[in-house]
């Protein structure tokens, strides 16, 4: 049967999303033999991924060789509030170091240690020097990598597409809906399996480290498609987002800062994280600035900064202090690395060696000299730990056929993720999605694609164009980031989330009357009304899975309940959509944690 007026692709495995996570599944689903299609809404090279600058977190002991699986494994269990999928912090924190040695062997330039082996820095909440970077540019190392290693396997690459809807056959998948940018022309992609790995929700937010492709897509398009979607109340709010001037507001300034020594200082000039250490870092502080110091420097006998506490922690550190009228001029705190000058030779160059890119970044957009003056920071919307449910070991989500890799899957990070633990998160996962998928498109082969289903999904599609006096659609996403970025942000209420709600399903009802006017090529309005249905529904889910969570963990804070509770540590929530088209959450009992990985954490303890 013809689809009528679609462009058609038959493949054997669809990968949306050309980050890490996507690219790395795709060059292991295409070393099977499978034939591998990579879809991708931007140019490809540009990643989110790239905004992972200061390193890959992965037990190699380079640097101290005291690390080892299990001390990652128990870092980033503790870092996630245990709600992790231990099945999969597991896979990671075993698995990171082949991916660091694998990128190596494909082409990527690691900083090295003075006797040639790759480096390892200092991230929060890592109890060892455990980051492989390059420079403060890792992410971009990284992305450079896979796409020239996947380019000369023959991957076929699909740029500047949107994708509107996963197309299901009999309850399994059996291909992709979407439509090229430029020429607005539809396309239908068939295939076995399909990878998501579309990253984060970011946009959903005012102030943010995301760029304009991260509106939540593959959380939507999976939850359409009647996947399982979990943990979404957990967003990571950076700590360090540059904050002046107002046009490049949420700019990611790398923790790689703090890692080579930066200290966060309030307008009184004083180290105020020292201020308040939680119970479960106690012993794991440095008394004063000259131990921190030597912490840095790789003092074995050190212990850390409280600049290098978990990013959920550290964020509310920097709120209270400009709450309090102690921040800086633009409503930050002061970021300042040019303080080791007084302890390291040729400081000035030390600063642009380790952090080149802050260098350019501060002083082109800011006028701001970081080897003379302290940044502006503040927190900036980052990460969503919450996303596709998925199996931990095959990455496949509760629809047969599709998967899920990167930050579009949750599980890994539980209530909050370690800096640096992404990357990993996406080499680790990105492979065992891309075997598991093409061994699933191999052994199930393609099923048909439903006509009435692309109808329906390109009606729904080409709807806007029909209203020629409808809102317009960036007035829409503008307010919906307003709401979410007041009422549903770091620190969260009962009242406040009801109140975010009922301004959801009045924003929804302006969404469904929103038009575009001209054709659909290169349509930016069209492409908004597009990515506004994915960014309420995102945010409705975040909202409401906030409200359903009386706690406070990781990314998630609620003022009218501070503290962590037991009892909330037993369950995940789950979103779903009901028959009737509402969305169901509830909490779904967390299977007991294996008796060995239990006796890790509590060694490490
Ligand atoms: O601060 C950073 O360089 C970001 C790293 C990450 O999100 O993992």
């Amino acid at each position: 049967m013809s689809i009528p007026e679609a462009i058609v692709h038959e493949h054997d495995v669809i990968v949306i999303g050309a980050g890490g996570a996507g690219l790395r599944a795709a060059i292991e689903a295409s070393a099977t033999g499978a034939k591998v299609a990579v879809i991708c809404k931007s140019l490809l090279g540009k990643a989110h991924t790239v905004m992972a600058e200061g390193g890959m977190a992965a037990a190699m002991g380079h640097v101290d060789d005291r690390d080892n699986w299990e001390v990652h494994f128990a870092d980033t269990m503790r870092g996630g509030g245990y709600l992790n999928n231990w099945v999969m912090a597991e896979h990671h924190a075993k698995e990171a170091p082949d991916r660091v040695r694998e990128l190596e062997a494909w082409g990527a330039v690691f900083d090295r240690t003075k006797d040639g082996r790759i480096l390892q820095r200092h991230f929060g909440g890592h109890r060892y020097q455990r980051l492989a970077h390059v420079g403060d540019r890792t992410g971009l190392e990284m992305i450079r990598t896979l796409q020239d290693h996947g380019i000369h396997q023959g991957l076929d690459v699909y740029m500047e597409m949107t994708v509107i809807a996963l197309l299901r056959s009999g309850g399994r998948i059996a291909g992709v809906l979407g439509y090229d940018r430029e020429r607005g022309r539809l396309r239908v992609w068939r295939a076995g399996a399909v990878i998501l790995a579309t990253g984060g929700i970011g946009k959903a937010y005012r102030i943010t480290s995301n760029s304009w492709e991260y509106t939540g897509d593959g959380q939507s398009l999976a939850y359409e498609a009647g996947a399982e979607i979990m943990d979404m109340e957990f967003i990571q709010f950076h700590p360090t987002g540059m904050v002046w001037p107002p046009s490049v507001r949420g700019l990611l300034v790398t923790e790689g800062v703090r890692g080579e020594g930066g200290a966060l200082r309030n307008s009184e000039g004083r180290r105020f994280m020292w201020d308040d250490i939680p119970e479960a870092y106690k012993n794991q502080v440095a008394a004063d600035e000259e131990e921190a110091w030597r912490y840095v420097c790789g003092d074995k006998n050190a212990q850390r900064p409280p600049e290098l506490l978990t990013r959920d922690h550290v964020a509310r550190c920097i709120n209270r202090e400009v709450k309090a009228g102690r921040g800086s001029p633009h409503g930050g705190v002061f970021l300042d690395i040019a303080w080791i000058k007084s302890r390291v030779p040729n400081g000035e160059e030390y600063i642009k060696k380790k952090l080149p890119s802050m260098y350019h970044q501060f002083m082109q957009l800011a006028g701001v000299d970081i080897t003379r003056e302290a940044m502006e920071v503040g927190p900036t919307t980052h990460y969503c730990m919450g996303g596709v449910r998925v199996d931990g070991d095959t990455q496949m989500s509760s629809v047969p056929g599709l998967f899920a890799a990167g930050e579009v899957a949750a599980g890994l990070h539980g209530a909050n993720r370690l800096g640096g633990n992404s990357l990993s998160d996406l080499v680790v996962f990105g492979r065992r999605a891309g075997e598991s998928a093409a061994r699933w498109a191999k052994e199930h082969g393609a099923a048909p694609v439903d006509n009435a289903q692309v109808e329906s999904e390109t009606a729904r599609a080409l709807a806007p164009f029909d209203r020629l006096n409808g809102e317009n659609p960036y007035a829409i996403q503008s307010d919906l980031q307003n709401v979410m970025q007041r009422l549903v942000g770091m620190v969260r209420v009962q009242s406040e989330l009801e109140e975010a709600l009922g301004h959801i399903a009045s924003l929804r009802a302006r969404a469904a009357n929103c038009g575009v006017v001209g054709h659909r090529e290169y349509n930016p309005g069209w492409h908004t009304a597009i990515d506004l249905r994915n960014l309420l529904l995102v945010s409705e889910m975040i909202t409401k899975s906030a409200l359903l969570r009386p706690e406070s963990r990781g990314g998630h804070f609620r003022e009218d309940f501070p503290l962590r509770s037991e009892e909330c540590t037993g369950f995940n929530l789950v979103a779903s959509r009901a028959d009737d088209g509402s969305m169901n959450i509830q909490r779904r009992q967390r299977p007991p944690i294996r008796a060995d990985l239990q006796a890790i954490i509590e060694r490490m303890k």
